[in-house]
């Protein structure tokens, strides 16, 4: 049986499919950008309905009809009018191909793929991504979140300063290039037992760049600290439930000194550090048609959307 799957939480639309084995037989994607200035709820939505049918057509010449067991999509959390481009779609496709309509959690798909792309049987989750900043066991047959943002997601924290500094959507992978050229400047360091806040770095780092700082220095001093906030509640989390492996996914695992200081800290306590493969860390829609595949089998998984949907809600 082959997983169709649509994703359509926020800035990137995709549509991958995958084999019960796990194997990733397409996954196309195409995200909102801007040059300058943020992401504008119905231009994103905007651009996920000019791309979306070329996308499906195009993943159905690739593995075909006949096979096709499931189409899933991402039913929440994500932005409204984002997700209901995606539900529509993967509604029309359902009834077409006369297959079962299978609604999934973003979230869990992230740490799903995540798994089994890497073989990590029950490891820590370190989920940080735009929006999402989260530590998370699977304990008891559920999804727990030991940990999390209190405030803003650290790659939104980033984007957030991107936009000031005028670097564009999405800026993580800009501040990661600045940060190289950067030096230490101190910033608010904001950790509660397995919780963390980047709000104070922000506002901090914000004036400090109004005040002349230079944004090189901000943006390796923002990394150092936000990412050192980081490992310190992964490491918290593997203590509090004894695992010895971390597997981080999200977008933000793009960034190569984050994942250095993960798997010293992880070499550290003598255990293993896994990084979700790139290709699969960001959005797309792989990830959602094996989260499908998985909850369409233990019959969990919805037809509607859920824009609040949180993970230990799975
Ligand atoms: P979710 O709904 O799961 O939160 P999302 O769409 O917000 O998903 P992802 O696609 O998983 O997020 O990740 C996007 C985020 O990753 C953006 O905030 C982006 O700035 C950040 N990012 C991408 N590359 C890098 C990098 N090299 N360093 C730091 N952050 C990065
Ligand atoms: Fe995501």
């Amino acid at each position: 049986m082959i997983a169709i799957g649509i994703e359509s939480t926020a800035h990137t639309f995709g549509v991958g499919a995958v084999d019960e084995k796990g194997n990733v037989l397409a996954n196309e994607t195409d995200s909102y950008k801007t040059e300058s200035g943020g992401m504008l709820l119905d231009q994103v939505a905007k651009h996920h309905e000019a791309v979306v049918d070329g996308m499906i057509e195009k993943v159905l010449e690739i593995v075909g009809t006949e096979n096709i067991g499931i189409v899933a999509y991402s039913a929440g959390p994500g932005l409204t009018p984002a997700l209901f481009v995606g539900f529509k779609k993967a509604k029309e496709l359902a009834a077409r191909l006369g297959k079962p309509l299978v609604g999934i959690n973003h979230c869990a798909a992230h740490l799903s793929i995540g798994e089994i792309t890497t073989g990590t049987k029950n490891p820590v989750f370190l989920y940080v991504s735009g929006v999402n900043t989260q530590v998370i066991s699977y304990e008891g047959g559920k999804f727990r979140i030991l940990g999390e943002t209190l405030d803003v997601g650290l790659g939104n924290a980033l984007d957030k300063f991107g936009r000031d500094i005028g670097l564009g959507f999405p800026a993580g992978a800009k501040i990661e290039e600045m940060a190289r050229r950067g030096k230490y400047i101190v910033l608010p360091y904001t950790v509660k037992g397995m919780d963390v806040s980047f709000s104070g770095i922000l506002t901090k780092i914000q004036n400090l760049y109004k005040k002349g700082a230079s944004p090189e220095d901000l943006c390796f001093s923002f990394q150092e600290t936000a990412f050192a906030m980081m490992a310190e509640v992964a490491e918290r989390a593997m203590a509090h439930v004894d695992k010895q492996e971390l597997l981080l996914v999200g977008g933000v695992a793009a960034n190569k000194k984050f994942c250095e200081m993960l798997q010293i800290m992880c070499e550290e306590r003598g255990a293993k550090f896994f990084k979700c493969p790139m290709q699969y860390c960001g959005d797309q829609g792989a990830m959602i048609a094996w989260e499908g595949l998985i909850r369409f089998k233990e019959k969990r998984f919805i037809t509607e959307i859920n824009p609040y949907w949180r993970v230990d809600e799975v």
